[in-house]
């Protein structure tokens, strides 16, 4: 999985955005709005490929604000650090588990962060368990945590688009573009594999967080889920 990352990293920003058709930049505006990110906040965005919602995170967070994004690519990391930003940090880790990263970078220690995101990353995450209680171990109590990922839409016609698109034209686009046919029949396929939204909110849910609620964007292509760590944490029943 890193191996094929290291792979796509050169064109992976240029592919997403003509994959979405540049949406993807309006639902990082809706993740920063669902995580509560305002000026001053410190942010944690897992997953963070080349940087494309960490930056948009820093600009909402502004120069009082912080923001470390973390990834088990280097080559996503190099991609990330050539448009560096006053605000933003970057380092290598695995996001199921971060005591590497929160132990090293200083003022990242456990419930240092406002919020915790993490966009198209949970679905190339076979342990969400992990993931989650992460992610909640990293806010601190009251913190939020948003989730973006791609889904299947359930209504017919947007299945069918769907299935045109995703199933026939991002494969043939990936392979044209990244050189990497792997990669992008993998993206559909993964698409598929991945829990159901209702799933997903229960293990955010076991996992210390309160409140969790989720809707679909982009007629179903997308899911967004969100939920507040309560005051006990990932461990125990929590209390808001
Ligand atoms: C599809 S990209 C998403 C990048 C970015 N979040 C965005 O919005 O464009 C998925 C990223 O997840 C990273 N990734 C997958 N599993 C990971 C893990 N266990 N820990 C850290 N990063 C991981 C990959 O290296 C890749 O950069």
């Amino acid at each position: 999985m890193r191996e094929m990352f290291d792979r796509i990293a050169g064109r992976y920003e240029l592919l997403n955005t003509l994959m979405t058709g540049g949406l993807n930049r309006v639902w990082n505006r809706v993740v920063i709005s669902e995580a509560g990110v305002r000026p001053g906040s410190r942010v944690l965005d897992l997953a963070c490929g080349t940087g494309s919602l960490t930056r948009d995170l820093a600009r909402r967070a502004g120069p009082e604000g912080h923001v470390l994004g973390v990834d088990f690519s280097r080559e996503m990391l190099a991609a990330a650090r050539r448009r560096p930003l006053s605000n933003v940090e970057y380092r290598v880790g695995d996001a199921t588990n971060l005591d590497g990263v929160l132990n090293d970078v200083p003022g990242a220690e456990s419930g240092a962060f406002d919020a915790a995101t993490i966009a198209y990353g949970a679905r190339n995450i076979p342990n969400l368990d992990a993931l989650f209680r992460e992610m909640s171990r990293a806010v601190r109590p009251g913190g939020r945590v948003v989730c973006l990922e791609i889904a299947r839409p359930s209504g017919r016609v947007p299945a069918l688009f769907y299935g045109l698109w995703f199933d026939r034209v991002v494969p043939w686009l990936g392979a044209k573009v990244s050189g990497d046919s792997w990669a992008y029949s993998y993206l559909p396929t993964s698409v598929k594999e991945f829990v159901a939204p209702e799933d997903l909110a229960g293990i955010m849910e076991r996992n210390g967080l309160r409140n969790i609620q989720w809707r679909r964007l982009a007629g179903g292509i997308i899911t967004l889920h969100s939920g507040t760590k309560g005051s006990r944490g990932a461990r125990g029943p929590g209390v808001e």
